[in-house]
């Protein structure tokens, strides 16, 4: 692209301002500008007209959860089809470390924030560990894949071959970074994070496929035979990986995801509770939950919509393909955005200042024919960290490694 093409697509979009220093810039970063404007997709920024439109949504049923009682009858069967399928190479894992975590108040990679308390435990470190607990059992080495962003990838790559992937191997694991899109301000402008650079997020873990299509992994997944990607988050630090009794459930069961659940605390817990909306697998948020929907019961008197989702799926490829390239709803989110100043100096804001937007990997679920949710126990298997302290943070999640014997 060249420089008047790239201000023709500025002007097109109203952004006319994100040339403002261009003439400060040496030769390389006006080249780069130049590239950043000619990959950015300005039309996500029309979104923000609609974002306090209140999405319509379908007619909501209860989806029936694998509970742990028909689980433990079937947990023998379900082990040998998952460890099969693991042996056979028909899994891998996928961790997604491209969002910010903004709420834990630090710049690094969320993986490489440090739990211990008498030695050094990094989240990363937990979260392989768990997978080799698997992996050893098994003899096998899936592969690891691991979502990063253009913010995080070279700190992420760095610090895990330092810790030398916390004892996995190193060829079978593969880094791929997702998509970008634009952060702007309240009236749609978009920020500069530099004189020569557009404020950029992460685009949501929604696109994990797309990004790793772009970089042709849905290749390694096609010859390799890999069938089931088990998609888990970085914050999680008690969460199984690949866990073969989830996973022949799942396989067993023929549906298109297997979705880890674990039993609501209170009717009005803030987690997002797996259902169908018109007769598809969807997740409703806690605020959507009628009074109808949290009173409703199902046939054993128990409530119908009683399991939350933990970020933690199983995805049949096959599957996916069909609906790969279908896009899914987008999400506009006030958040705190560093950008240029008046004066051209980089702030950070101490406030929401403007809006980001993602699409989030549930509306990704929405989009496939079937479901199963797998219960598991919560105090086992559920320790997110999103805060440094208080819910879901780095204390609670202290507290439940302690209890599962974790030593920090
Ligand atoms: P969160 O919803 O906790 O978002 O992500 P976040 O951006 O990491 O944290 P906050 O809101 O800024 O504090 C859930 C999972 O999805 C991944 C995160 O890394 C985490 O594993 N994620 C989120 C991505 O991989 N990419 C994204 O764009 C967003």
């Amino acid at each position: 692209m060249t420089f008047e093409q790239a201000k023709e697509k500025l002007q097109k979009y109203g952004q006319e301002h994100v040339f403002r220093y261009y003439d400060e810039l040496s030769d390389t970063e006006k080249n780069e500008l130049i590239a950043q404007v000619e990959d950015t997709d300005f039309t996500v920024l029309d979104y923000l007209e609609h974002k306090d439109a209140i999405s319509e949504r379908g007619e909501f049923s209860p989806l029936k959860a694998m509970e742990l009682a028909e689980i433990e009858d079937g947990r023998g069967e379900f082990y040998k089809e998952g460890v099969k399928a693991l042996k056979e190479g028909k899994a891998a894992a996928l961790l997604l470390a491209g969002g910010m975590g903004t709420r834990l108040g630090s710049d690094a990679p969320k993986g490489t924030y440090d739990i211990g308390l008498t030695k050094h435990v990094y989240i990363f470190e937990r979260l392989i560990e768990n997978l080799l607990d698997v992996t050893e059992a098994i003899g096998v080495w899936p592969r690891l894949f691991i979502m990063t962003s253009e913010k995080n990838h070279d700190a992420t790559v760095a610090f895990l071959k330092e810790h030398d992937y916390f004892g996995y191997k190193e060829d079978r694991i593969t880094f791929f970074k997702q998509d970008m899109a634009p952060a702007c301000d309240d009236n749609g402008k978009v920020y500069l994070e530099g004189k020569g650079r557009i404020a950029t997020s992460p685009n949501g873990n929604a696109g994990w496929y797309q990004s790793m299509k772009k970089v042709g992994i849905d290749k390694i997944l096609a010859d390799e035979g890999i069938e089931w990607i088990n998609l888990f988050a970085v914050d999680n630090v008690l969460q199984r990986i690949l866990d073969p009794v989830f996973l022949g459930a799942t396989i067993q069961s023929k549906t298109a995801v297997g979705a880890k659940v674990v039993k609501k605390a209170a009717p009005d817990e803030k987690v997002g509770v797996i259902c169908l909306e018109d007769g598809r697998p969807s997740i409703v948020e806690y605020y959507e939950l009628s009074q109808e929907m949290m009173d409703a019961k199902d046939d054993s008197g128990n409530p119908a919509y009683n399991f939350g989702v933990i970020l933690n799926y199983l995805f049949y490829i096959p599957e996916l393909n069909k609906v790969a390239d279908k896009g899914t709803m987008m999400h506009v989110v006030r958040k705190k955005i560093p950008c240029l100043n008046e004066s051209g100096e980089l702030i950070k804001p101490e406030t929401e200042n403007g809006y980001k937007f993602e699409q989030l990997v549930l509306d990704l679920i929405h989009e496939l024919p079937s479901c199963l949710p797998f219960e598991v126990v919560r105090e086992k298997e559920f320790a997110p960290i999103k805060n440094k302290t208080g819910i879901d943070s780095v204390e609670s999640a202290r507290m439940l490694c302690k209890l599962n014997g974790i030593e920090l």
